[in-house]
């Protein structure tokens, strides 16, 4: 949350780099594809270089919110220089998105989420599509949706104010921290199940401690007893390869601007079949929203929205395609494998889990007689290095494909520094 003090401190503290032009955005080329092959570290590298970010920051934060690298920048200024020019082809045709199926932004997400064009909305934020899935289903007072101790606001408050407003019940179990293993987890859910539940919505990838929930097993179970199973994505498109059909889920919502690092202001609904459609009412409406000729595409009849956005996000899917998310997804484990390692030589409590499916590209620790704030706050403003976790003493680690060995080995440094200068043991 940016409060009044961290927003003056982000503006006063750090030499703003001059911003890069639209012309400059192409003038660092990507890795050729081969390179990978010759030298690794020299092609992460060059990926490296296509993030404005200066060489002298290390965001270990893209848990937040990610920077989108040259070509999906170009994509979106080009875009806004194209359809400004209000010379679109059919004298019905404006750049706005809102109103119309827009196939051509869709499929290709769709794609690579693993799913059909017409089983995913493009939104316009995640928070926005979780506010679909809580205010979508006809549920009586007292009807139950389960959902876990780590959800973000964004997936906890949507039901919450329904709880408030209608008399529908919330119910939490607690995650294991760490969970050691898929059953674990697959065994509390099912001990939270009660004749009244009708939901169950669960994060894919938790935000507290970025363990990689069993969500295939999860839809299993939920549909093994008629229930319905949703899924809060935030984290998961660009970090961890994701087949949506193949979970086999009813719902799935999810950003683009963390981990794919797509324009902010991107987010979606998957919706797995025209009978979950059929039960799912529209939370924002214009025109078309009850077509029933239309399948997921009616949840994007929202109104105007902004078109380079999405071309950002077509830029943003072609480049993680380009790399190969089994590559990205990898690298990513390797790097948060290295940091959880060396932060557990140096004492911090494990919340990731052991076992390498629940793994992914965040190590989360816990670290008592450190006050994570002081931490955060200090190395930000006096070494440029961004982590996040929450009070009093977690670190959340997130290591997107283009962090080196080196930008952790700094990390790591400082803070061994930062505990002999506080006299942490
Ligand atoms: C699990 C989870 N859900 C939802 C959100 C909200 O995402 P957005 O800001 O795209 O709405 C976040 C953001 O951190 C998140 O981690």
């Amino acid at each position: 949350m940016l409060d009044r003090r961290s927003f003056l401190g982000s503006a006063t503290a750090l030499p703003l780099a001059a911003p890069a032009s639209a012309q400059a955005l192409n003038s660092v080329p990507l890795p050729a594809a081969d390179l990978y092959g010759r030298n690794p570290d020299a092609y992460w590298q060059a990926l490296r270089a296509q993030f404005l970010i200066p060489t002298d920051v290390v965001n270990l934060n893209v848990g937040t919110v990610g920077s989108s690298p040259r070509p999906v920048l170009k994509a979106i200024f080009d875009g806004f220089e194209q359809t400004e020019q209000m010379t679109q082809a059919a004298s019905e045709d404006y750049p706005i998105w809102g109103y119309g199926p827009w196939e051509e932004y869709r499929k290709p997400f769709a794609d690579f989420m693993g799913a059909r064009v017409e089983q995913m909305a493009i939104l316009r934020n995640c928070t926005e599509a979780n506010s679909y899935v809580a205010n979508g289903f006809d549920m009586k007072p007292g009807d139950e949706v389960l959902i876990s101790d780590e959800e973000h606001g964004s997936g906890e408050m949507p039901w919450m104010l329904r709880q408030r407003r209608y008399g529908v019940v919330v119910k939490k179990f607690a995650m294991p921290k760490p969970p050691r293993n898929a059953a674990e987890i697959l065994n509390r859910i099912n001990d939270a199940i009660t004749p009244k539940t009708r939901i169950i919505f669960l994060s894919h990838i938790s935000t507290a401690t970025g363990v990689v929930l069993p969500a295939k097993e999860i839809a299993a179970l939920a549909r093994s007893k008629g229930i319905v199973s949703a899924f809060d994505g935030a984290h998961a498109p660009g970090m961890i390869k994701v087949d949506l059909n193949d979970i086999g889920c009813d719902l799935y919502t999810g950003s683009m601007h963390k981990w794919l690092f797509a324009t902010k202001g991107t987010g979606f609904l998957y919706l797995r079949d025209r009978s979950i459609m059929d039960r799912v009412w529209n939370t924002i409406a214009t025109g078309g929203y009850d077509d029933p000729t239309r399948m997921a595409d009616r949840y994007m009849q929202i109104g105007s929205s902004c078109i380079p956005t999405l071309m950002g996000l077509n830029a943003a899917v072609a480049l993680a395609n380009q790399i190969g998310m089994e590559r990205i997804e990898a690298r990513g484990r390797v790097l948060a494998d290295y940091i959880h390692a060396e932060m557990v030589k140096r004492g911090a409590e494990s919340w990731t889990s052991p076992d390498p499916y629940l793994r992914g590209a965040i190590a989360t620790v816990n670290l008592p007689g450190v006050q994570r704030m002081d931490l955060q706050d200090w190395l930000w403003t006096n070494h440029k290095v961004r982590i996040r976790g929450g009070n009093p003493s977690k670190l959340r680690l997130a290591t997107p494909y283009y962090m080196s060995k080196a930008d952790i080995d700094r990390f790591l440094g400082l803070f061994d520094e930062y505990r002999k200068l506080k006299g942490i043991a």
